[in-house]
């Protein structure tokens, strides 16, 4: 292996320690203990992980948590109900609805979005705090995109100057990242399904982030020798040694791509750690914003 291993682990226990740090500051300053809530609702089993997660991570910095679970069946009314009395509360400084919703709710995801008070949005999807990134102002980020660059800082890895490429265009990773990204002056490629001789351009990338959701869709052909190559996927695919269990894999060939780029994360136990050490960030500086009122 020729590349840098970029393990979550030591990033996100750096992004928790900080997270730590600000929410013993705010206790000092306002007597208040950052709280978050996280609504699920119905059973999808890999959301129900995540929130599980999500939880332990607030535990573990003893913000107050709140788990929110409601019922497959749950109308539209009932789950922008729950919202508006979240976006009521004051023990709870952070609102988070896990996605994907339930099939029926779906065409509402907008709506449920919008909702939530942008002040607790901590996901970062409110249309005003997507505004506020795209114009520089201060905003609520992202947690997963913004938890790759933190990485790429705590690493080492310049930004500045770099051609960097991001294949995949949704708003939770792509295109918050093209906006991370361009205000720490990368120049930046947005690459997506319909792309003509995406290679040719993944090529030229110095950084390289994957948030496709296509099983080690990137391959060594695609990667600059000495590339950052960042993996946000997470695919489960049929285990190649057991038909009854799945492996977890990521957007990149790791065996492969690790051995052309200059610095590469793991699936599992690379980006995915982030995530929730930058949401206790966010659920951190949303309690600032709201107790600075
Ligand atoms: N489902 C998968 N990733 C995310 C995320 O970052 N936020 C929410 N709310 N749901 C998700």
């Amino acid at each position: 292996m020729s590349a840098k291993l970029l393990e979550g682990k030591f990033f996100a226990a750096a992004l928790k320690e900080e997270a730590g740090k600000k929410a013993e500051e705010i206790r000092n300053k306002y007597g208040v203990n950052p709280g978050l809530a996280v609504i699920i609702v119905g059973e999808n089993p890999a959301s129900q992980v995540y929130v599980r997660n999500k939880h332990k991570g607030c535990t573990e910095l003893g913000f107050y948590s709140e788990g929110v679970e409601m019922p497959e069946t749950t109308t539209r009314e009932e789950l922008l109900a729950e919202i508006h009395r979240l976006n009521n509360d004051p023990k709870i400084h952070g609102i988070l609805v896990q996605l994907p919703l339930p099939k029926a709710l779906q065409p509402y995801e907008s709506e449920v979005l919008e909702a939530i008070d942008p002040l607790k949005d901590v996901d970062g999807f409110h249309p005003v705090n997507v505004g506020r990134l795209v114009t520089g102002q201060k905003a609520l980020i992202p947690c997963t995109p913004h938890g790759c660059i933190r990485m790429l800082e705590l690493a080492g890895i310049p930004i500045e100057g770099k051609h960097a490429v991001v294949i995949g265009r949704s708003n939770i990773v792509g295109k918050p990242m093209l906006h991370l990204l361009l205000s720490r002056n990368a120049t930046v490629t947005i690459c997506h399904s319909r792309t003509a001789n995406l290679a040719e351009i993944t090529k030229q990338a110095d950084i390289l982030v994957a948030a496709v959701g296509k099983p080690r869709f990137v391959t060594p052909d695609m990667v600059k020798p000495g590339a950052a190559v960042i993996d946000v996927g997470i695919n489960r695919i049929p285990h190649p040694e057991d038909s009854t269990r799945t492996k977890l894999v990521g957007d990149v060939d790791f065996e492969a791509v690790k051995e052309v780029a200059g610095a590469i994360t793991p699936v599992p136990g690379g980006v995915g750690l982030l995530t929730i050490a930058m949401l206790m960030q966010n659920t951190v500086i949303a309690a600032e914003l709201q107790l600075a009122k």
